[in-house]
């Protein structure tokens, strides 16, 4: 019998990528996804790779009765993996309530229901916003949480607070926070990847849509950052090593194994790339020269932040093993299937 893991968010970005890694691992998966940011046609994506079509349950898990009656049709679940929130920075200023109820009432509907279920524990998905401008970089697990810069970023540092009480409570399942750094690209087969609904806010999203003619031209937000060629520096990851990061963690949880009932990691590939950098590797990797141009900092960015990642190498067992060509070359691959582009 294989073992079912429920992925909340399954339809989304970094949760579709981990539909078809937990499948191709031989897991059976059930989404919930209210396709508030996703649509129907990803778990197409994910039969189309896999050959296996994960059932969808479609609502919102801020419903605690919805979500009660579909765990009375899934008592089988062993272990969650949850995505479903909120994630644009700029959006959660001005909606702040919006992202409390959303990001925080979800996780604490599943750690409610989770104990009356089969389930072991749950995979959370943080963010490194949580560390914000850190003093020593690479950033280590050990880096003080900072004040965060938007409701965003609070509703993760909440979220985590969230998980450590709930198991400190004396509950006997396990929680992992797994604290992303820039995840990019998509499936090498282009099924899935990331759909940004709207102008995208992100910097390869951007710069794909440039390179396809959607967008104008690529504003890089600020060149006079203390950074090697004055733009800000970041740890870009590839979407399907942190997709593998992911059944991994859940097979700590599922095992056992974990020596906390808390825990959390940094994933990010522990190199540095600055705003230039990823435009460069965009135009050599498509051939395309973009219109560029620079524009002020964009509020509340921070100028470098990149990841140790001993912690999760040594502990966790887990690498990214692809490159930035790799992660832009997926991306502009995934772009021109969607546009249609041929060449
Ligand atoms: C942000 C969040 C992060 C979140 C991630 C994904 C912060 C500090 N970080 O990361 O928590 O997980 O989004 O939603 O809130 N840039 C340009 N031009 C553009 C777009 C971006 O120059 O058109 C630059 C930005 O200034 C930044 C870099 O590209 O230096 C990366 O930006 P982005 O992709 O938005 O990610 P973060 O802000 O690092």
């Amino acid at each position: 019998m294989k073992q079912k893991i429920l992925v909340t968010g399954g339809a989304g970005y970094i949760g579709s990528h981990t539909a078809v890694e937990l499948i191709e691992r031989g897991y059976e998966v059930v989404i919930i996804d209210d396709l508030s940011n996703s649509e129907e046609r990803v778990i197409d994506g994910i039969e189309a790779i896999t050959g296996t079509r994960p059932d969808l349950a479609v609502f919102d898990i801020c419903d605690e009765a919805k979500l009660e009656l579909f765990f009375q049709g899934h008592p089988d679940v062993a272990a969650i993996i949850h995505f479903a929130a909120s994630k644009a920075v700029g959006e959660s200023v001005s909606k702040p309530l919006h992202y409390y109820r959303n990001n925080i009432v979800s996780l604490v509907n599943l750690l409610e229901v989770l104990p009356t279920t089969q389930a072991k524990g749950l995979v959370f998905s943080s963010s490194c916003t949580i560390y914000g401008q850190p003093d020593v970089l690479p950033v280590t697990e050990h880096a003080p949480v900072k004040k965060a810069l938007s409701p965003y970023g609070n509703t993760k540092q909440i979220c985590e607070e969230i998980l450590q009480d709930a198991v400190t409570s004396g509950v006997d399942y396990r929680t992992i926070a797994l604290r992303y750094f820039n995840p990019i690209g998509a499936h090498p087969s282009a099924e899935i990847g990331e759909l940004p609904r709207g102008v995208p806010n992100n910097l390869v999203p951007f710069i794909t849509q440039t390179g396809a003619g959607i967008r104008e031209k690529i504003s890089i937000f600020g060149d006079d950052y203390d950074t090697p060629d004055g733009t800000c520096v970041r740890d870009y990851i590839h979407v399907v090593d942190l997709a593998k990061a992911h059944v991994i963690a859940t097979e700590r949880i599922l095992s056992g194994k974990s020596s906390e009932k808390y825990e959390y990691f940094n994933l990010g590939t522990g190199k540095g790339s600055s705003v230039k950098e990823i435009v460069e590797a965009f135009e050599k990797v498509s051939g395309k020269e973009l219109n560029k141009t620079y524009a002020p900092r964009r509020p509340g960015d921070v100028e470098a932040v990149y990841a140790d990642t001993s912690y999760a190498n040594d502990e966790l067992g887990w690498k990214s093993e692809l490159e930035l060509g790799d992660m832009i070359a997926s991306a502009w691959k995934w772009e021109k299937k969607i546009r249609g582009i041929d060449s």
